[in-house]
């Protein structure tokens, strides 16, 4: 017993210290328009956010699973379906049915990137939910509503500048990423691009966007879940309250009986 009681103590300091070798550096807590139970996306910001990923980081991440008309969705980004129509228009993908190349369509999805061996962006704002607070528990998640899109714009904000070489590859130091250093050079630098709606282009102000732009790939449907879950919220809280009177309406005749004197008389000793 004493041996097992102090291997589980061993086992759980073990994986505590894994879990802080793990944890990575700081993650900043950001009020992000669709954080909280009536959150919704802010147009405007997923607008830029995806003028930030057309911009600069397509150029080496793919978004596989996000198709393109998905962005003229009304509670996303809106855009006008001719202007989405064109911009599919201006990739190809390969037609098994052609056998050859051909302009993409509204209906087909981003493209898939793989050269510089940088991973697909649809998913990563829900994969990465969990990267920070304590242990990676998701507490934090839980209690300020702190999550994948918080980890993206502080992992693009937190480059310290210093580099090194493993192995032929250069590796950038940034204490938000798990082994503190990684493949991705920094992609922002203020003013690196124009903002359509003119918005000063700060490397914050562009990490916040597109990390909101990135929540919106890996959950379009973010609003509309949110306000059924209200509707069902509502609708179960009105359920309780007549099962709660029902309940008192059948059981009252009883009740009232078990009242009466001439009742308990009737209870054999
Ligand atoms: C020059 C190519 C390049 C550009 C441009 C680029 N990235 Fe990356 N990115 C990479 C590579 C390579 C990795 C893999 C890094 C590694 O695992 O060491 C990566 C990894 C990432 C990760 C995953 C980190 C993790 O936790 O695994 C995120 C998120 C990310 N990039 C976001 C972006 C965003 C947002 C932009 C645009 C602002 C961008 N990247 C622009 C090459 C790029």
């Amino acid at each position: 017993m004493k041996t097992l009681l102090i291997s589980a103590i061993a086992a759980l300091g073990l994986s505590f210290g894994a879990a802080n070798a793990n944890e990575g550096g700081h993650v900043t807590d950001i009020a992000f328009s669709f954080e909280g139970p009536f959150g919704k996306y802010d147009q405007q910001q997923l607008r830029r956010g995806f003028q930030v990923y057309r911009e600069v980081c397509s150029a080496c991440h793919g978004l596989k699973y996000v198709a393109l008309r998905t962005l003229s969705d009304k509670d996303g980004l809106g855009m006008n379906p001719d202007w989405v129509r064109a911009y599919a228009a201006e990739m190809s993908i390969y037609d098994p049915e052609l056998d050859d190349e051909r302009p993409r369509k509204e209906t087909d999805h981003f493209p898939t990137v793989v050269d510089a061996g940088a991973p697909d962006l649809s998913l990563i704002a829900k994969s990465r939910a969990g990267f920070h607070g304590p242990y990676g528990t998701g507490i934090a998640q839980f209690v300020q509503g702190m999550g994948g899109p918080e980890y993206i714009y502080s992992l693009l904000t937190s480059y310290t500048g210093e580099e090194t070489e493993t192995a032929g590859n250069v590796l950038y130091e940034n204490h938000v990423f798990s082994t503190g250093y990684l493949q991705m050079p920094p992609p922002l630098s203020d003013d690196l691009i124009e903002y359509e709606d003119g918005t000063p282009a700060t490397t914050q102000q562009m990490a916040k966007d597109v990390a909101a732009f990135l929540m919106w790939a890996a959950e379009p449907k973010l609003v509309d879940r949110k306000e059924w879950g209200f509707v069902a919220v509502l609708l179960l809280s009105l359920l309780t309250v007549l099962l709660y009177l029902t309940n008192k309406r059948l059981w009252a005749p009883f009740k009232d009986r078990f009242r009466h004197d001439d009742y308990k008389e009737n209870i054999p000793d």
